[in-house]
């Protein structure tokens, strides 16, 4: 299936308010720092960008969902929020000057590539990441329990139920990480609706 049409479909459906414990995390490296920009990419409905937002941070979100974005402005409208611009668009191919952001952060949002768009996607991240800023990513693991189910598609990426998935190893982080400075990557798990899902979670700076 359509990846973007997959996700119209689940942002019709999915009505989560919370933010997740990652931006939570992230905050608290965040908030002590003169760091005031805040991209978020692939936001979905924007729990995590409101998140962000309510705790003063100046937030650009993108996702090329519709449904997503509809849900996100709603909230954000009925909220009161200024400090949010919200972009529909494609992750894979966006487009900001160099130096744009202090923070970039990607919440589940780029385990969906190939690997050559993958590298494409976190060479671009490293150019609009300002010096000093932060990167925050997290994404699902080779140790997850949905690794190797489905049809394969390159080496840890696989097809299964219309959802195409990257699976990251520690290693791959890394050498997806390569023009950054690493600042840690580890293993995390946790559990979403009911089952437990296991991650690869880095923070880098430039
Ligand atoms: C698992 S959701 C995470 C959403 C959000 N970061 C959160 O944690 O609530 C993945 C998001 O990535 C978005 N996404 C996937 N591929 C994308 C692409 N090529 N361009 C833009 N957004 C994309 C989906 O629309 C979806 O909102």
């Amino acid at each position: 299936m359509d990846q973007k049409k997959l996700w119209n479909q689940i942002w019709n459906r999915d009505d989560r308010l919370l933010s997740n414990n990652f931006a939570k995390r992230s905050f608290s490296e965040i908030k002590n720092k003169p760091l005031i920009s805040l991209l978020d990419i692939g936001c979905g409905i924007g729990v995590d960008s409101i998140f962000f937002a309510q705790n003063g941070l100046k937030v650009t979100a993108v996702d090329f969902s519709e449904s997503g974005i509809r849900k996100f402005k709603q909230t954000i409208e009925h909220k009161k929020i200024k400090n949010i611009i919200l972009l529909q668009e494609d992750i894979s191919d966006f487009k900001f000057p160099p130096n744009s952001f202090d923070v970039v952060y990607a919440h589940l949002s780029l385990h969906y590539f190939d690997d050559q768009t993958t590298t494409k996607i976190f060479n671009r991240l490293y150019k609009i990441l300002k010096p000093k800023g932060l990167f925050f990513i997290k994404c699902k693991s080779t140790d997850d329990h949905l690794y190797g189910r489905g049809k394969k598609i390159e080496k840890d990426m696989y097809l299964r139920q219309g959802h195409i998935r990257h699976f990251f190893s520690k290693e791959y982080m890394a050498e997806k990480l390569k023009k950054f400075r690493v600042l840690k990557i580890r293993k995390t798990s946790s559990t979403y609706h009911t089952y437990k899902s296991f991650f690869i979670e880095a923070a880098a700076t430039k």
